[in-house]
């Protein structure tokens, strides 16, 4: 069940790819075999066997696609981690020239899941995070400490039929640039402040609390996926999204 091979992003492209972790059981053992052995340790400890069973398939389907990124069967791929838990492709592309001569690109990836759905993107030499959040009833509990104040002075001024959607899409900013930088939520949500009027494509107004340092990301809004707000973030300019399914 191995991928096609899968052609690299251009320097300014980010590829995403997303997918349905609800398989049958033929799949899912498939997938199940691509999976390292510390992975299926880590599948083995979840509860429930619904979590155990999307983890597998966002494993193994991850692995799919990074093996037809680099011509590597899924199993024979290694991920490591950064300090703070961010998976990263340890195999990388050949040298068209040979094992000693520099590949001619380097794949960088970042995974999301929300309930059923997972979200990849994929890139060439630009470090980035994915966010997806399904849109569910936002109420009263639901964490508005995410938001710095000013964002919490905008939110509070919105109607309930705007907050549903612009909690989840504000979070899914947040969290996709958290993600980029590998840090996740060992900083705060407010570590990133956004103008929630802007809606869309959009950069962060302040980066703990720098508006030059903000100026350099960028904010993709991912709108593809039904029921979902997503967002990928990277700390460079000119980039655009390729949405490969
Ligand atoms: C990263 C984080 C925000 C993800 O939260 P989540 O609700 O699971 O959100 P998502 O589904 O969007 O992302 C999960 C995926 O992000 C990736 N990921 C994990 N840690 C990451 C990090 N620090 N930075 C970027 N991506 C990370 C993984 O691929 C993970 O999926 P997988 O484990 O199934 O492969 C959250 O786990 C976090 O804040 N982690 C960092 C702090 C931490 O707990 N560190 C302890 C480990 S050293």
């Amino acid at each position: 069940m191995s991928c096609a091979t899968l052609a690299p992003p251009a320097a300014h492209e980010v590829h995403v790819w997303q997918w349905n972790l609800d398989v049958d059981d033929a799949e899912l053992d498939r997938y199940r075999a691509m999976l390292s052995r510390e992975e299926q340790e880590r599948a083995g400890h979840f509860c429930f066997e619904r979590h155990r069973r999307r983890f597998i398939a966002g494993r193994g389907q991850l692995r799919r696609l990074l093996g037809g990124y680099l011509e590597l069967a899924p199993q024979a791929l290694t991920l490591a981690y950064g300090p703070e838990g961010k998976p990263f492709c340890a195999s990388q592309p050949n040298s068209p020239n040979g094992p000693d001569s520099p590949a001619s690109w380097t794949l960088h990836f970042n995974l999301s899941h929300s309930e059923n759905t997972a979200a990849l993107a994929i890139s060439n030499g630009l470090e980035i995070g994915i966010d997806i959040e399904r849109i569910r009833p936002f109420d009263e509990s639901m964490p508005v400490e995410v938001f710095a104040k000013r964002e919490r002075e905008q939110f509070a001024a919105l109607s309930d039929a705007q907050r549903q959607t612009i909690f989840f899409e504000t979070w899914a900013r947040k969290e996709a640039c958290l993600k980029a930088l590998g840090t996740g939520f060992v900083l705060p949500p407010d570590h990133f402040e956004f103008d929630l009027s802007l809606r869309g494509d959009t950069t962060p107004r302040y980066v703990a609390g720098d508006a030059n340092e903000a100026a350099h990301w960028r904010v993709r809004a991912l709108t593809t996926i039904a029921g979902c707000a997503g967002a990928v973030a990277a700390r460079h300019a000119a980039w655009s999204l390729v949405i490969k399914n």
